[in-house]
């Protein structure tokens, strides 16, 4: 079985994708960890997140590849985990601006194919329903308002002791919204089978009850 929920940064994604697929057993694949990584590299390497050509040359000479260990998704970076590290700030913008990248998007994608193909899984990210797994089994796309986003994402910086504001948060979110929505291949938009859940007023519970309730039916 393959699940795909797809939707804009800070819509709540990564938490009911995790907590879905640990109710059903099944395995969670978190893709923008693997943008999020190429995005370091190229931080990593002084090489800008836009520029096409080096970035291609240094996806060349990179491996990207995660692992599920006790449930937990684990990022690697040339063999380093760098899990924790992709949480960044920094890093968010980066993976963005190299995501529109369409080389780093069919590495990603391919390996994402690939993965999803040995297990029932859940997958987040932008572009799951419409272009990595068009023929999932079933297709949410999760939104909410451009303020409740970004709250949720400056508690969760400020709790892991980042210096950040909510107006710069909010800013770089909806930067990024436009940066998702806007590239040429396979941009963040709601699959035409896709439900459409607000998350805007609900609790993470919610989320996943009106979830489950629809994968009974
Ligand atoms: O979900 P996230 O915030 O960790 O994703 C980081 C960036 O990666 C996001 O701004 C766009 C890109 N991304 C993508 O293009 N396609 C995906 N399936 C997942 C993420």
């Amino acid at each position: 079985m393959i699940i795909a929920i797809d939707g804009p940064s800070g819509a709540g994604k990564s938490t009911v994708a995790k907590l879905l697929a640990a109710k059903m057993g099944i395995v969670y694949l978190d893709t923008g960890a693997m943008y999020r990584a190429m995005g370091l590299k190229a931080l990593n390497s002084g090489v800008s997140p836009t520029d096409a050509v080096e970035v291609e040359k240094l996806l060349a000479v990179t491996e990207i590849d995660v692992k599920n260990i006790d449930g937990t998704q684990h990022v690697y970076l040339d063999g380093e985990d760098v899990s924790t590290l992709i949480r960044e700030h920094r890093v968010s913008k980066a993976a963005s601006d190299i995501s529109a990248i369409p080389c780093v998007r069919f590495a990603m994608v391919e390996l994402q194919r690939k993965l999803a193909s040995k297990k029932d899984t859940v997958l987040d990210g932008r572009d799951i329903g419409t272009y990595v797994l068009p023929n999932a089994d079933h297709k949410f796309f999760l939104t909410a308002s451009a303020d409740e986003r970004a709250n949720r994402r400056y508690k969760e910086l400020i709790a892991k002791g980042e210096e950040c504001t909510f107006e710069k948060i909010k800013q770089d979110i909806i930067t990024r919204d436009y940066n998702d929505s806007h590239r040429a291949l396979a941009p963040l938009k709601k699959a035409d089978d896709a439900i459409e859940i607000d998350t805007t007023e609900m609790t993470v519970d919610d989320v996943i009850n009106k979830m489950i309730s629809v994968l009974g039916d």
